[in-house]
């Protein structure tokens, strides 16, 4: 964790020019901080096969970081969320203007492809994992489920449709992670696949979890805007408090019985990521 903040912060965005707040405006939201839950998925993975390449799997946990947090800058623009608070600071279209916020984020999705293609990997390692990050963060992931989330605010969607909505918007990136991860350290083809639906319906739970600190947690202790899904198809709408709470008990129990089956390398790993996240039923 520590390694991947010092690295965040040695090789934040640059963008020299004459214009005032751009490069601030590009590294504010990274630099403010969060879980680092994506990159320390990633990074675990790199640590449980080939520690060796932890250094060099740094850039694409950046890339992953850079990614996820533009998502977060345009979540929380009017015209989305509308939200002022984020990562404990104040979002770019409040402290800046919506402008240099659409553009930040922009730039971070953009970058981080930049980011991709010049790591310290393999070249055919590289395009794999641009095209995980691609498929999961575009037009059939993260994007479709915000798409969604934003389409059918006031419109009741089914638990069918909320969760294809949550496993785009949340969950593909964060099983891509644990998949970037697998590919960088080359293990089996099956242990990426059963990384990767691990990932999802880890990611679901997730989602699942941020539905309820919205209804539970002050801004002050999230960090970020609160009280803001009433319109939206959020789990804890459709299923109430008490009922998210089973559905994420259910979806905690599956994922460590699966973690459970993984080798004594990942999970000695990934177990400081997951105690949070999978011992909901014994807390
Ligand atoms: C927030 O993601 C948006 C969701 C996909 C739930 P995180 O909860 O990972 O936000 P940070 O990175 O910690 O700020
Ligand atoms: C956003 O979901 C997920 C993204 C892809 C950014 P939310 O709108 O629930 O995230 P928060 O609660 O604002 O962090
Ligand atoms: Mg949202
Ligand atoms: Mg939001
Ligand atoms: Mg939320």
């Amino acid at each position: 964790m520590q390694r991947f903040e010092a690295y965040l912060k040695a090789n934040l965005p640059e963008a020299p020019s004459f214009h005032p707040i751009y490069e601030d405006a590009l590294s504010d939201m990274l630099q403010a901080g969060g879980k680092r839950f994506r990159p320390m998925l990633l990074l675990s993975v790199v640590d449980a096969y080939e520690p060796l390449l932890y250094d060099g799997a740094l850039s694409v946990a950046m890339a992953v970081e850079m990614l996820h947090t533009y998502s977060l800058i345009h979540d929380d623009l009017p015209a989305m969320d509308d939200a002022p608070l984020r990562r404990g600071h104040t979002t770019l279209h409040v402290k800046y203007d919506e402008v240099t916020a659409i553009l930040a984020g922009d730039a971070l999705n953009t970058d981080a492809f930049y980011i991709l293609s010049k790591a310290p990997l393999r070249a055919d390692i590289k395009i794999k994992l641009i095209e995980i990050l691609s498929r999961d963060g575009g037009s059939r992931g993260m994007v479709l489920g915000q798409a969604i989330d934003c389409y059918f605010e006031n419109t009741p969607l089914t638990l069918d449709q909320i969760k294809t909505l949550h496993i785009n918007k949340t969950a593909k990136l964060i099983a891509a992670s644990l998949q970037m991860g697998a590919v960088i350290v080359g293990v089996d083809k099956s242990i990426q696949e059963e990384l990767y639906s691990f990932g999802l319906d880890l990611g679901l739970l997730f989602q699942i979890q941020d539905d309820i600190i919205d209804e539970t947690c002050s801004d002050e202790e999230a960090g970020k805007t609160t009280s803001n899904d009433g319109d939206k198809n959020s789990f804890v709408n459709l299923l109430g408090l008490e009922g998210s709470m089973v559905q994420a008990d259910t979806l905690a129990k599956d994922l460590q019985r699966r973690f459970d089956g993984f080798d004594e390398k990942l999970q000695r790993a990934l177990r400081p990521l997951m105690i949070k996240y999978l011992n909901r039923h014994k807390g």
